[in-house]
């Protein structure tokens, strides 16, 4: 049987398989012993149909017919039994074994990246990560069981045979023969499907999650049409998909029912024939057609458990692609301690872009003392959240250098270096749970005082306190229970808690009302108080306080200076300034991500986030 399928591929996919199977080797072998003599009962009854016909039909021996009831159900009960201890050992180590998958694989998911993350949907990432471990173990485990059941039913089925007739062994077993190559010819079919099923079913899963996390959007855009559309697509695509599969491999079972017959016929037409000339008896006859039979029908099922193995071994093959994967982004071998720092930071000459071709930052030099802060404005699209997220090393420089303390930070390890930097981010991020989980996510040892005076600072403290539970007030997945201001200052209260020296704000005060931006604006002069700020100003009272204003305008720092220094010099800055806060207004325009403008023709608005 296990010609059916390559045995190469069979012990390589279980051979990489073997760590996650190994803590559990135990049972995993009992499962496999039982169905030594689970499939081997077949051969027995089979057997029996000799005696039977011999005995009781030809010679009439009635003691031997009485009791023979007894003997079948005695069988056919130990049968059984044995059938569901292998079953349930079987699905006990199958669900180990791929929750020891599913572990490992997100453990290697929260070390990638983030442009790991950019490139990727949300549907592959819980397609790749968690229904790939059930699809591998599943086909593995179930297949397994019943491979190897079917083998010893197979081994003892083959000896019934041999010993009944030797010569219509021949032709069975010469049928077998036959079948081998429509069943290699199924698994290059279905490789090409099912790559492409993973592809559409991620899309199908990222709809669900766009219809969760948009769903706002598709209400007030009534967007119903729309999305009913893209889904009826994939649907549709996916149905084609499960068609091809069948046309792949639905062919097979039929093929090899066919076949079967086939040698079901030539033995009939040949035993009938050594029946006559004596040289079997009528039991050797019954007996070899209930075996053969026996042996066939594992042989039909094959087909849809083929496909079933193939795409497991599939699944397995994508699982050992991402666990095999390294992230780009770590620690190096002797990556020093950052205990704190003590002089600043530098950029030199750092190059920057997300994909190939497309730069982002070009040539960005730039210097902070420890106790500055340091104001990026500029156009929307410039590239100033950019600059921010490369301090911590969430995206690597292409060019250049970026050094705390005249170290690069490539040498300091990740850990130690993004526990020195805190940020708060445009788009502020809350975890599903309570406020108290969200600001013991910036320090888990942070005790309830520490938070209060965090929430003080972040001047939410009154609203927590009057909250009826506290503290442990949820916020909602994503935080959609609080307001964009509160979830700000939730965000700002995190970064004080977490106490990092190095302190990055990408001001999102435009999303906010006056009066909530006028609170959230204290809480963040709170917490630049005594730190080494880089902040994406928005405010002009934040931006005419920073010690450095620097002007980023598509990938470049065109200006420099304090805010008296570049309004005198009548430059891009001072373009900025006149479009931007002359008439009194201090809110954004439309956001512009065109990335089109440039130093020389003024943009609209300092930021436009
Ligand atoms: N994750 C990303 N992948 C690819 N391109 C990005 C990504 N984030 C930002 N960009 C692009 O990089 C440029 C700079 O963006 P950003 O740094 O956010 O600008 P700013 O904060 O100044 O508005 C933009 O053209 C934007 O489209
Ligand atoms: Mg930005």
């Amino acid at each position: 049987m296990f010609n059916f399928i390559s045995k190469n591929q069979f012990i390589f996919n279980y051979r990489r398989m073997w760590p996650f199977i190994k803590p559990y080797w135990f049972r995993a072998l009992l499962g496999i012993l039982l169905t030594i003599p689970a499939g081997s009962l077949d051969a027995v009854i089979a057997a029996f149909l000799k005696p039977i016909t011999d005995n009781v039909l030809v010679a009439k021996d009635v003691e031997f017919s009485r009791a023979l009831p007894f003997i079948i159900i005695g069988f056919t009960l130990l049968q059984s039994v044995l059938n569901y201890a292998a079953t349930y050992v079987n699905a006990w180590v199958g669900s180990k074994i791929s929750l020891g998958l599913k572990w490992h694989l997100y453990d290697k998911l929260l070390s990638m990246d983030p442009i790991y993350f950019d490139q990727r949907s949300s549907g592959e990432i819980i397609l790749r990560y968690s229904n790939d471990a059930e699809l591998a173990t599943g086909g593995l485990v179930a297949n397994l069981k019943l491979f190897l059941t079917k083998f010893f039913s197979s081994l003892g089925l083959v000896g019934v045979m041999l010993y009944n007739s030797w010569q219509l062994s021949i032709i069975a077993l010469g049928i077998f023969v036959l079948a081998v190559y429509p069943v290699k010819l199924v698994k290059r079919k279905i490789k090409d499907v099912t790559t492409k099923t993973v592809g559409a079913t991620a899309n199908f899963l990222t709809i669900y999650n766009e219809t969760f996390s948009g769903n706002k959007i598709i209400n007030s855009f009534t967007l119903e049409e729309t999305f009913r559309g893209k889904f009826d697509q994939t649907l549709k695509f996916l149905f084609r998909l499960s068609i091809k599969l069948t046309q792949g491999g639905g062919w097979l079972s039929p093929l090899l029912h066919f076949i079967g017959s086939l040698g079901l016929a030539l033995v009939l037409g040949l035993g009938t024939n050594l029946i006559v000339t004596e040289t079997i008896t009528p039991g050797n006859f019954i007996a070899f057609i209930g075996a053969m039979m026996m042996l066939y029908t594992p042989l039909k099922s094959i087909g849809t458990n083929y496909v079933k193995v193939q795409m497991s071994f599939l699944a397995i093959d994508r699982i050992f692609d991402i666990l095999n994967a390294e992230p780009k982004i770590k620690s190096h071998d002797g990556a020093v301690t950052l205990e704190t720092i003590r002089e600043g930071l530098e950029c030199r000459k750092v190059f920057f872009s997300y994909v190939p071709e497309r730069p982002v930052l070009r040539d960005v030099s730039l210097k902070i003392s420890v106790g500055q802060t340091v104001a990026l404005v500029g156009n929307s699209g410039g590239g100033k959240t950019t600059i921010g997220s490369l301090l911590p090393r969430l995206y690597e420089v292409d060019r250049g250098e970026i050094l705390i303390d005249g170290v690069n930070i490539k040498d300091y390890t990740l850990e130690s270096l993004r526990r020195n930097i805190a940020i708060v981010f445009q788009d502020n991020f809350l975890f599903s749970g309570t406020i108290r989980d969200n600001l013991q996510m910036g320090n888990p040892e942070a005790t309830e005082e520490d938070m209060w005076q965090a929430l003080a600072a972040a001047n939410l403290d009154q609203f927590i306190k009057t909250s009826e539970k506290g503290l442990d007030t949820v916020v909602g997945e994503r935080g959609i229970l609080l307001s964009g201001g509160q979830k700000q200052r939730v965000a700002i209260a995190r970064a004080f808690i977490k106490n990092a020296p190095l302190v990055i704000l990408d001001e999102a005060t435009s999303a906010l009302d006056n009066k909530a931006e006028k609170v959230v604006q204290e809480a963040l002069e709170k917490l630049m108080k005594d730190r080494t700020v880089i902040v994406i100003a928005h405010r002009l009272s934040t931006i005419q306080s920073a010690d450095n204003i620097l002007v980023v305008n598509d990938g470049r720092i065109v200006e420099q200076g304090n805010h008296e220094e570049l309004m005198a010099r009548q430059g891009a800055y001072y373009a900025l300034y006149a479009t931007r806060f002359v008439d009194g207004q201090d809110q954004d325009s439309p956001t512009d991500e065109s990335n089109s403008h440039t130093s020389d023709a003024p943009p609209q608005a300092m930021n436009a986030e």
